[in-house]
């Protein structure tokens, strides 16, 4: 049995993700705002710093395998909160976390996504480029040109920018070379509390009319299955892919982009 570090395990995909790999048996050190072994702010350098330190403490120095999953919607005000969470809480934690999963010979990272990066039009290079450069207020200024419509901009920029990041570590020496295979989960819409903010705090009908071939929307419980699989050794020869999980809605948008 193996120890895994979830990110996010107090809600919605990444709780799901813990709870399945603790019904298998494994240990799990759960990082989020509450509920969990690491109770961390993600949003913050010293935040992340120390979510870091305690779960190779906790572990002891050697990880099996990293989920994360800890994440913001895109909402009106938190340009900077969603930049600071989705990109540098998911690339500070592991950077930290690499000679831990080195250590363990065969690890996997799953890196939660979205097909946000691929459905949002025109997703702002400059500030993908800004994040991979670690230059977060010039992503926040590339997004905030989009004025009260950035929202949906700097969280497409801070899923595509981390998405980027993760298949750049997936081939390199340092992780692919180490053992460690990186892989990112790209969901669609996933019936999880993060989905009730967005259609509480306006965006009901966008999520309503999204295309979604197979109809409805997913289930947490189904994601954390997939999780489970992508740190499984079946998925031993999977390094730096990008699965959506959305319903078709990728596949509908850019049916012919292959
Ligand atoms: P959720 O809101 O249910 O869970 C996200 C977790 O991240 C929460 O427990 C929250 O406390 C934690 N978190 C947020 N800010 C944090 C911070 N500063 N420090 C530590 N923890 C923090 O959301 P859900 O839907 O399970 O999302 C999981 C991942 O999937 C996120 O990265 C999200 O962007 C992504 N995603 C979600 C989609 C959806 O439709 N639900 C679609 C595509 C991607």
């Amino acid at each position: 049995m193996g120890t895994y570090a979830v990110t996010g395990a107090a809600s919605g995909m990444g709780k799901a993700a813990a709870e399945r790999l603790r019904g298998d048996g494994h240990s799990v050190i759960g990082v989020d705002l509450r509920n969990v072994e690491v109770i961390a702010d993600l949003s913050t350098p010293q935040g992340r710093a120390a979510a870091a330190a305690e779960v190779l403490d906790r572990a002891g120095g050697r990880l099996d395998g990293a989920v994360c999953a800890a994440g913001l919607g895109g909402i009106p005000g938190r340009d900077s909160l969603v930049q600071q969470v989705n990109y540098f809480g998911v690339v500070d934690l592991l950077e930290a976390w690499r000679p831990a999963l080195a250590a363990a010979g065969n690890s996997k990272v799953v890196v939660f996504g979205s097909n946000s990066v691929t459905l949002t039009p025109m997703v702002p290079e400059k500030a993908v480029r800004a994040l991979l450069d670690r230059k977060p207020a010039k992503a926040l200024r590339v997004v905030g040109r989009f004025g009260k419509r950035s929202a949906p901009f700097a969280y497409a920029s801070s899923k595509l920018a981390v998405t980027r990041w993760a298949r750049r570590a997936a081939i390199s020496p340092q992780w692919a070379g180490a053992g460690i295979r990186v892989n990112i989960l790209a969901p669609g819409i996933i019936a999880t509390p993060l989905l009730d903010e967005q259609i509480a705090r306006g965006e009901k009908a966008s999520v309503e009319q999204l295309a979604v071939p197979i109809g409805g929307r997913g289930n947490p419980k189904d994601v954390g299955e997939w999780v489970a699989f992508m740190l499984s050794p079946a998925a031993d020869f999977l390094c730096g892919s990008v699965i959506f999980l959305d319903g078709g809605s990728d596949a509908y948008f850019r049916t012919d982009d292959w």
